[in-house]
């Protein structure tokens, strides 16, 4: 009962698409409620995922299930923490910033909205629904939205998909971390960048990665080596136009040419920027990169300069392709 609940509620959380999730839990008189979390997150925590009671009533409990990496990471930025303490959070600790959660739950005579900063909600959609008392939406899915509707109904739309597919394998019969692990492909984005805009090409590749369920690193190809490719089920390699239309020679290059000789059979998908001539250091790459093998799962992704939003559109593109391959 408990594992179906979580899992119809919170497997983009599971998953690692999404920060937070919320559910209520009624529980069956005397099941013990502590013992029932902590069994829950001794399965969980390695895996960087929490589960915490935020109010009891009667038989009913709040449970927040939260991924502590990315809720801490949230918690830095400026933007929120300013917009929290406008509600009295103390910010010096996660364990404080909980309690108040918990306070705010059981005081307030409204809803604590700020809520939806903790489900990783887009704090300008938090902020509009408490401005706007919850009217005024442009659309809706999982909360109202105010702000980029294209790109919310995106993650709606990944988060649909990710509990049909925790069903499914629920229904199969896999237990909650035989899921996760299907679930997750491993994806790397390897890249050079002297100027940053290949950088951004790589970021927005990661993003379509997380949002299509892959857990991802972001690796500068100084860090990267031909012998920790077996670490993942897919690469992405970015790196601009360099020299006389070649790849960047001190950093990249060396390190591409040693892992090309293992790239038969595995999937990849490369991408980089460019500014001077028109692309043709990216068609002999590619050329490259069939010649040894390689399954490309996604078209090779030039972007001109510093890329514009639909260029990041395809490099997220690009990134679900690999975190889907
Ligand atoms: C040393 C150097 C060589 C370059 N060679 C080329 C080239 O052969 N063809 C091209 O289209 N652009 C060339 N460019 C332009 C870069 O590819 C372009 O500025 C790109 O956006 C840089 O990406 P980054 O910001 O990720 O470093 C060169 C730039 C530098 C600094």
């Amino acid at each position: 009962m408990f594992e179906k609940l979580l899992i119809s509620h919170c497997a983009p959380t599971l998953a690692g698409i999404k920060t937070g999730n919320l559910f209520s839990y009624h529980h069956p008189s005397g099941e013990n409620i502590v013992s029932l979390l902590a069994i829950w997150n001794e399965k969980l925590n390695t895996r960087g995922i929490y589960l915490t009671s935020l109010k009891n009533k009667d038989s009913c409990t709040l449970i927040y299930i939260y991924r502590k990496k990315e809720l801490l990471n949230l918690l830095e930025k400026e933007e929120i923490q300013s917009f929290l303490e406008k509600q009295d959070y103390p910010l010096f600790s996660l364990d404080s910033v909980l309690d108040h959660l918990r306070k705010r739950l059981l005081m307030s005579k409204d809803f604590p909205h700020e809520i939806g900063v903790f489900l990783g909600y887009p704090l300008e959609d938090v902020i509009g629904f408490i401005e706007n008392r919850g009217k005024n939406y442009i659309c809706t899915g999982c909360w109202k939205v105010y702000h980029n509707p294209r790109n919310a109904q995106r993650l709606f739309h990944c988060f649909k998909n990710c509990r049909k597919q925790f069903t499914y394998l629920y229904n199969l019969g896999l237990n909650t971390e035989e899921r996760m692990f299907y679930y997750m492909s491993k994806v790397a984005v390897v890249y050079y960048s002297g100027t940053g805009n290949t950088e951004a090409m790589a970021k927005a590749v990661v993003e379509g990665a997380k949002e299509a369920g892959a857990e991802t690193d972001l690796i500068f190809s100084d860090d990267f080596s031909a012998s920790k490719l077996d670490d993942y089920d897919a690469v992405g390699f970015g790196c601009p136009a360099m020299g006389d239309e070649v790849l960047e020679e001190i950093s990249f290059e060396p390190m591409f040419e040693e892992c090309e000789g293992k790239l038969s059979g595995r999937k990849i998908a490369i991408f980089g920027s460019y500014e001077w001539n028109d692309g043709q250091w990216i068609e002999d790459w590619e050329d490259r990169c069939k010649e040894a093998g390689a399954v490309l799962v996604y078209e090779k992704l030039p972007a001109y300069d510093a890329p514009e939003e639909e260029a990041l559109e395809k490099c997220r593109e690009l990134g679900k392709a690999l975190a889907n391959s």
